[in-house]
């Protein structure tokens, strides 16, 4: 089967074209079978393009999301004629079409609704509406990302599995029994850790995305071996529940920047913001990992999945790979450039969901829902 994938939640434009087979197992055990049940699949990726739209955004501090809507609009027709010559297929080799359909921006989350349904339409394929947290979910389970003839298999995790899904507009610690399966543990009370990297590194007179700039000067701090003589709060790390709250972290930082600069923030040292940088990111990365770990035990998990654009960020990813290895369990996660936003976790949410029967596709009657949840 061939699967066209569609994401345009943010300010990225992704499509992708991918190749599955499912092999049919007559003798699966009960564990196994039924709807949820998780299928072995194999995969080759034909083609895959991530447009994104950031240097438009950069100079409103954020995502414009009329403005996004216009370039998703613009680009959707050139990147899908693009994709179909990279996969070298002909458009009636697509056998269905995958598409997020929220959480997200509704209008960027519109236009790819509207270019699925009328691709759909003409080509008389069945449009599958699929959750962009559940995209993050499997996001990990993809062996190899690169364009190859050569097929490989999707990694099947052991349930219960714990997902930690930190992203831009995202903190939540999720029990998953298996595909279509999710029950949130725990979410945030307030801004998104994605949120909290972006606001603090704004602080600071870096440029959206502030995640990649923070990781790039707390990582400056740690080769350095900077003193530290700055702390910030680890919010929430003793509720012993599963919430989190970055709001009061990121006015701690507020609080600090004006002791230290008054109002002269644009006058900011460079050690000054590694310091800040390598104190917050140890903040978030004691705080998810101690959550974490208490996840897994109360759910006595059997494996641990994480996924969102902030799994990017190299010390929240050792991290994890160390409380994997101490709870002795394995750890999924996403290849680079699989923790952002992408059409490839789409396409196999899309594909995983249909096999288990979790999600029925339609050609239409499905909308955008901005607030959509697992
Ligand atoms: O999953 P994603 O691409 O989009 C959403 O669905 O939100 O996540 C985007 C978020 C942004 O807040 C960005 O600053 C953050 O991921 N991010 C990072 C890093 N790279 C991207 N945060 C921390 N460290 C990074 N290296
Ligand atoms: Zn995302």
């Amino acid at each position: 089967m061939i699967t066209l994938g569609i994401e345009t939640s943010c300010d990225e434009t992704a499509l992708c074209i991918i190749e599955t087979e499912h092999e049919n197992h007559n003798n699966s055990s009960a564990e196994n079978s039924g709807i949820g049940a998780f299928p072995t699949l194999k995969y080759r990726i034909l083609a895959n393009i991530i447009h994104s739209q950031i240097d438009l955004h950069r100079e409103f501090g954020g995502v414009f999301p009329m403005l996004a809507k216009r370039e998703h609009i613009k680009n959707l027709p050139i990147l899908y004629k693009k994709l179909l010559e990279d996969s070298g297929i002909a458009e009636k080799e697509i056998g269905q079409i995958a598409v997020t359909h929220g959480p997200g921006l509704e209008p960027a989350l519109w236009t790819g609704i509207v270019f699925a349904k009328e691709l759909g339409l003409k080509l008389a394929l069945p449009v599958i509406p699929v959750n962009h947290m559940e995209g993050h979910i499997v996001a990990s389970l993809f062996d190899m990302v690169e364009v190859s003839k050569e097929f490989k298999k999707i990694k099947h995790p052991d349930f219960p599995a714990i997902a930690v899904l930190i992203s831009g507009g995202h903190t939540e610690i999720v029990a998953v029994e298996g595909i279509g399966k999710y029950k949130i543990l725990g979410s945030t009370l307030d801004d998104a850790i994605g949120e909290a990297f972006d606001k603090v590194a704004r602080m600071m007179n870096l440029p959206y995305p502030g995640g990649p700039e923070i990781s790039k000067f707390a990582e400056m701090a740690r080769i350095e071996h900077l003193a530290k003589t700055i702390s910030l709060p680890r919010p929430m790390i003793h509720s012993k529940d599963l919430n989190f709250s970055f709001s009061g972290l990121k006015t701690a930082v507020l609080y600090l920047l004006k002791e230290k600069q008054g109002d002269s923030v644009a006058e900011i040292s460079d050690i000054l913001k590694k310091e800040i940088a390598r104190e917050f990111e140890d903040s978030v990365t004691e705080v998810l990992i101690s959550k974490t770990r208490l996840a897994l035990l109360e759910n006595e998990a059997h494996s641990l999945i994480v996924g969102g654009g902030v799994i990017a960020n190299r010390h929240i990813r050792e991290a994890f790979i160390r409380l994997a290895k101490d709870a002795g369990i394995p750890l999924y996660l996403p290849a680079s450039g699989l923790s952002g936003d992408n059409a490839l976790m789409i396409a196999l949410a899309g594909i995983l969901s249909c096999i288990s029967g979790t999600i029925k596709p339609s050609e239409e009657g499905f909308i955008a829902k901005g607030n959509l949840s697992l």
